[in-house]
C-alpha cells in the first residue's frame, strides 16, 4: 500500500514532529488531539519551527507554506476517516491509547493501518484491542522527529507482513533509517537508553560527581550530543520513570529499578524542560 493520506493523533512535540516529517515527504496529514484548540496549536508550533528554518535559509517561504497546507487540524478522531494510516502519539496512558484505536477502528476503511508511537506499552496488547490486529504496528520516532534519523519498527505478535513492509517503505519515504524490534519492554532504544539515564541518576545520588560533570563526562568522553541528565530533562523525567518502571516490572530484574532521585523529582513535579525545572533550571529560558 502506498500511503498518501495519514492521520496523527496527538499534536504535541512528538505528534507535531511526526506530522511535519510526513508533510515534508508530500503526504497529506490530518492532525487531531483531545480538543480542536490543541490540534490548532500543534499546527502553529510546526509553523513556528518551519519559520526558523526559513530564517536560517534552510527552507524557502514557499516550501513552508506548501508543507503547512498539507497539515490539516481536525476536531476529532472521527474526522480522520479518509486516512490510510493513523499514527497515535499521545501520552503513555494505555486506556487512552486503546480508546483512540477503538474509535479509529470504527471510522477508518478496513484496509487502513494503525500505528502507535508508544515508547514502552506493548504493541501486541494495543493490537489486541482493535478489530484489525494484523494491520497494527509500532512506529517509534525519536525526539525531535524532524531531526532524528531513526524510526524503530515494532512488530506485534499479530502484525502482518504487508503492514510491516508498508511502514518500512513509508519510513524510507520520510528519509529515515529503520531498525526492527520484537515487542519486548523498551524495544531496542529504550532498553539501552533508560538504564544509562537511570545509572546517571544513581551516580548523581551517590555524589560520584556533579550533574554538570556527569553530563560532560558522557558528552565529551563518549561523544553523545547531550549528557544523560540533560537528555533525561529533554525527554521528561516522568516519561523516563514510566519506562524505567515498565523495564523493572516486565523484565523482573532489579538491575532496572528506578533511582530514588528520579522518583523524587517526578513527585516534586520537576519533570525537566517542560516544567522549567529538572536536573537543571530552565526557568530563564521559558
Ligand atoms: N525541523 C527541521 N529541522 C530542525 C527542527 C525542525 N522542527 N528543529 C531543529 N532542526 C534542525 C536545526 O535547524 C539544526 O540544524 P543545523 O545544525 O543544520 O543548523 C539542528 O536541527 C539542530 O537544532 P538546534 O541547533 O536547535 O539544536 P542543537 O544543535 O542543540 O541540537 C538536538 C538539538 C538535535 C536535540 C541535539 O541536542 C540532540 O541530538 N540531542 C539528543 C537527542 C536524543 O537523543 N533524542 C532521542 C531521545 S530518546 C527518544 O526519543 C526515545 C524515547 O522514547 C524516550
Amino acid at each position: 500500500m502506498v500511503i498518501e493520506r495519514m492521520a496523527v493523533v496527538g499534536a504535541g512535540q512528538m505528534g507535531g514532529g511526526i506530522a511535519q516529517v510526513a508533510a515534508q515527504a508530500g503526504i497529506e496529514v490530518l492532525l487531531t488531539d483531545a480538543t480542536p484548540e490543541l490540534a490548532r496549536r500543534g499546527q502553529e508550533r510546526i509553523g513556528a519551527a518551519l519559520a526558523k528554518l526559513v530564517e536560517k535559509g534552510k527552507m524557502s517561504a514557499g516550501d513552508r507554506t506548501a508543507l503547512l497546507s498539507r497539515i490539516k487540524p481536525v476536531d476529532r478522531v472521527e474526522d480522520c476517516g479518509r486516512a490510510q494510516l493513523l499514527i497515535e502519539a499521545v501520552a503513555e496512558v494505555e486506556s487512552v491509547k486503546r480508546e483512540i484505536f477503538q474509535r479509529a477502528d470504527a471510522v477508518l476503511p478496513p484496509e487502513a493501518l494503525l500505528a502507535s508511537n508508544t515508547s514502552s506499552i506493548s504493541i501486541t496488547k494495543l493490537a489486541a484491542a482493535t478489530k484489525r490486529p494484523e494491520k497494527f504496528v509500532g512506529m517509534h520516532f525519536m525526539n525531535p522527529p524532524p531531526v532524528m534519523q531513526l524510526i524503530e519498527i515494532i512488530r506485534a505478535l499479530q502484525t502482518g507482513d504487508a503492514t510491516y513492509r508498508a511502514v518500512v517503505e513509508l519510513a524510507k519515504r520520510f528519509g529515515k533509517t529503520t531498525v526492527t524490534a520484537k515487542d519486548r519492554p523498551g524495544f531496542v532504544v529504550n532498553r539501552i537508553l533508560i538504564p544509562l539515564l537511570n545509572e546517571a541518576c544513581f551516580a548523581l545520588e551517590e555524589g560520584l560527581a556533579t550533574a554538570e560533570d556527569i553530563d560532560t563526562g558522557v558528552k565529551l568522553g563518549l561523544n553523545h550530543p547531550m549528557g544523560p541528565l540533560t537528555l533525561a530533562d529533554f525527554i521528561g523525567l516522568d516519561t523516563c520513570l514510566f519506562i524505567a518502571e515498565v523495564l523493572h516490572r516486565e523484565l523482573g530484574d532489579d538491575k532496572y529499578r528506578p533511582a530514588p532521585v528520579l522518583r523524587q523529582y517526578v513527585a516534586a513535579g520537576w519533570l525537566g524542560r517542560k516544567t522549567g525545572r529538572g536536573f537543571y533550571d530552565y526557568s530563564a529560558s521559558k
